[in-house]
């Protein structure tokens, strides 16, 4: 017997003969003259309805239970599925006890139920749709860039260098470090876990002109919000011979536009089962988002916005603040909720590598973030300062000069304009599906009670 995935046998042309489908029970229904099952093996959203007698029912053949279904795939007489297998036999692979198993047939497990069992909740529909849409966002993520012309790039997972200097870092220690005399560094220095592989990009952009990463990112944060977490996936680009921010947010519109519409065309059921069931009211926007116009305002402007704005806000917006969640809400919202380009933030506010605008001294750098509606930041990327004179005196000023040696070599030995730009990806996944919180957009969320950390 051919076997088949549940995906390959719901969609084939013809009937066929000797078939053989393995997977998981989502139902079984017992009638008198027939029995129905459906089968879900992960492929698709929809199940395969396999038909048999009776008479092969047996008592192990319950919800959550693996099985393996011989028999002949024939068209179905149901208007809404193209075909169904007919079983020979039906061999139970693994039982499940359905009395201790979590989910249950025929439920709709709301998200904060399953969120408790993050070892079985890849069973259940809304998970399965959105780990094949995470699947799918993924390698469109790297089409994207291949197609453009972009070299991708692993960069280290394990580093010495604080890209962000934001103080969010996890420390790498030994396990023997405690044991041995003296406290030893594996590498003799700190090292951390990456908070963004910027950085190394920017040294591979001086040799490939179009570089990217897509990898996991730490940040030791101590906010629980609903679109933190300790470890994520960024996506970066770092673009050579480009001085002006309109090309970096260029390509983050492009990506945003071609990802979303790979997932949406290769995944159209999984993507409307959240628009239907997680956030009806975005179902109507997701060609909105597709096609959208942009907004686009400096910090400065911002800031006006935020002063002059009837609502009283629990940080007072102030030249030189950071925009809390509260005024990406508020800016989103003035703008008419489309995305929305933050441009030119103050010096002071952002890492040492962003380009000084020289508008005044130290006033502005050329840095910019995009804010999307129900989510905040999306992406965040800037010019780096490529002129060594002002690098060298800003790292001076910070104490880095020592620390960043190679990094001021990259501006002595052929250096070029450039730019580039890292866009959260489960911020992403949850700006598209409409997922509240950034937990269930990852296939493992961590929880201290949780049994799988
Ligand atoms: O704005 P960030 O900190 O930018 C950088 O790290 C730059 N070095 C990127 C670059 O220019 N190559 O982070 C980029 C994006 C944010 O806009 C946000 O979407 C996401 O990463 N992000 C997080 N997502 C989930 N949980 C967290 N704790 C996140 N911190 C940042
Ligand atoms: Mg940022």
């Amino acid at each position: 017997a051919v076997r088949l995935r549940v995906r390959e046998a719901l969609g084939a042309r013809e009937p066929a003969d000797a078939v053989r489908v393995q997977g998981w029970v989502r139902s079984v229904r017992s009638q008198k003259e027939v029995l129905f099952l459906h089968i879900n093996d992960g492929s698709s959203l929809e199940s395969l309805q396999v038909v048999a007698n009776p008479s092969l029912e047996k008592k192990d053949l319950t919800f959550g239970s693996a099985v393996e279904v011989q028999g002949k795939l024939v068209k179905s007489p149901h208007r809404m599925q193209n075909m169904e297998l007919q079983a020979e036999t039906i061999r139970v692979v693994g039982p499940c006890d359905i009395w201790s198993f979590p989910l249950k047939m025929k439920e709709r497990h709301p998200l904060e139920y399953v969120r408790q069992f993050p070892h079985l909740r890849c069973r259940n529909n809304t998970l399965g749709a959105l780990l094949r849409i995470r699947s799918e966002a993924t390698a469109g993520i790297h089409s994207f860039f291949q197609d453009n012309g972009y070299v991708h790039i692993h960069t280290p997972i394990i580093t010495s260098n604080d890209c962000e200097g934001a103080g969010e870092l996890f420390q790498i220690e030994v396990s023997w470090a405690k044991e041995s005399a003296q406290k030893t560094h594996f590498f003799n220095v700190p090292a951390f876990l990456t908070v963004s592989g910027q950085l190394h990009l920017e040294v591979m952009a001086g040799a490939f002109t179009h570089v990217f990463t897509f990898g996991p990112t730490f940040r030791a944060e101590n906010s629980q919000s609903r679109r933190h977490l300790a470890e994520f996936y960024m996506v970066e680009a770092e673009l050579s011979f480009t001085e002006s921010l309109q090309d970096i947010m260029q390509v983050m519109e492009d990506l945003f536009k071609t990802v979303t519409s790979t997932v949406l065309s290769k995944c159209p059921h999984d993507v409307e089962l959240f628009h239907k069931y997680i956030a009806p009211a975005q179902k109507s926007d997701i060609t909105q988002k597709l096609f959208s116009s942009s907004c686009r305002i400096s910090y400065g402007e911002a800031m006006e916005i935020l002063k002059q704005a009837a609502q009283t806000f629990t940080f007072k917006p102030e030249w030189g603040c950071d925009l809390q969640t509260e005024h990406e809400k508020y800016l989103v919202k003035h703008c008419g909720e489309v995305p929305v380009f933050v441009v030119n933030y103050p010096y002071d506010l952002k890492p040492f590598y962003m380009r000084d605008n020289e508008d005044g001294p130290q006033h502005t750098v050329a840095a910019v973030d995009l804010l999307v509606p129900g989510v905040g930041e999306l992406c965040g990327g800037s010019l780096r300062e490529e002129r060594l004179p002002f690098l060298e005196s800003r790292l001076q000023r910070l104490g880095l000069t020592d620390a960043y040696q190679w990094y001021l070599d990259l501006r002595k030995f052929g250096s070029v304009p450039h730019g580039g730009f890292g866009m959260g990806f489960e911020r992403y996944l949850q700006y598209i599906l409409g997922v509240d919180n950034i937990k269930d957009v990852i296939p493992f969320p961590r929880f201290s009670h949780s049994c799988l950390l």
